[in-house]
């Protein structure tokens, strides 16, 4: 298993080293899940192009204080009580983001099937991975609003369609409708020109996935890619790192 494992990041890589890193520069950037996994990686990209950054981190912050610069302003924010984010209101629409980048999430309790299905925690992993990153969206649309871009990172594993094996009921139906809010968001903000979309990062080797295959600087570099093209033709669809559509 290590060996089919260390093969194929092997391979990965190898792939990799053949596509364009862009860049994006001097823009506002919201970005949710920011002290680690692929939160912490796009910040510590964006960061080198003068971006101003607008990041969002649970209950610690360490990993993302070692990136040191005054073009990063850090809020600490629990997304399981959504009426928390009441508090930064003021701090998104004077921030006036240009793209917002959301990647919290969390997985939710190691038991997810039906017969463990427990309400409350399930209110909890839906405020973080849906209700609290939808109320940062909604701030950041009011008044005069300067946002071209929403990428709601999902999963796979949230669509319908590839659903072949049940279970995982809290990460799976959250991821589902943030899928759903995400197409329906498109529809609403096309006459605003508004890019929105959710992007699959595939299996990434993260604190949330520690036998991933995707080193976390690759899915990073694609995803910054995806927003830096800003192509409207992928508003209110369901993408991997490669821009291949999924099924909802
Ligand atoms: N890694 C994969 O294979 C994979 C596959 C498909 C989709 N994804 C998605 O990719 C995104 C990034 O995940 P990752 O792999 O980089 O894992 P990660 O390192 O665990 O990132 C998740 C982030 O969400 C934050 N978060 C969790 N609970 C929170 C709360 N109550 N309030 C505020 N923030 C909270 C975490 O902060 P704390 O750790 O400080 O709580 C963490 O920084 C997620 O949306 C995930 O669903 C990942």
């Amino acid at each position: 298993m290590g060996i089919i494992k260390t093969f194929k990041r092997k391979i990965i890589k190898i792939n990799n080293f053949f596509s364009k890193d862009l860049t994006i520069s001097n823009k506002n950037i919201i970005v949710t899940g920011a002290n680690s996994g692929i939160g912490l990686d796009l910040v510590s990209k964006l960061n080198d192009n003068k971006n101003n950054i607008l990041a969002f981190v649970n209950k610690n912050k360490e990993n993302i204080e070692k990136i040191n610069s005054n073009k990063i302003r850090i809020i600490t924010c629990d997304f399981s009580d959504v009426k928390l984010i009441k508090d930064y209101t003021k701090i998104i629409s004077d921030f006036k983001p240009n793209i917002i980048i959301n990647c919290a999430a969390s997985f939710g309790p190691s038991k997810q099937n039906y017969e463990n299905l427990d309400i409350e925690q399930y209110n909890l992993v839906l405020n973080i991975n849906v209700f609290s990153p939808f109320l940062i969206i909604q701030e950041a649309l009011k008044n005069d609003s300067a946002i071209k871009q929403i990428v709601n990172i999902t999963s796979k594993i949230g669509s319908i369609t590839l659903n072949k094996v049940g279970d995982y009921y809290y990460y799976r139906t959250s991821k589902t409708l943030l899928n759903a809010i995400t197409k329906n968001l498109s529809l609403d903000l096309k006459k605003r020109n508004i890019n929105v979309l959710c992007i699959h990062p595939g299996s990434v080797k993260t604190k949330m996935n520690s036998s991933g295959d995707i080193p976390i600087n690759i899915a990073s570099q694609k995803i910054i890619n995806i927003c830096s093209e800003n192509n409207l033709k992928y508003s209110g669809k369901f993408i991997d790192l490669n821009k291949n559509i999924l099924k909802w």
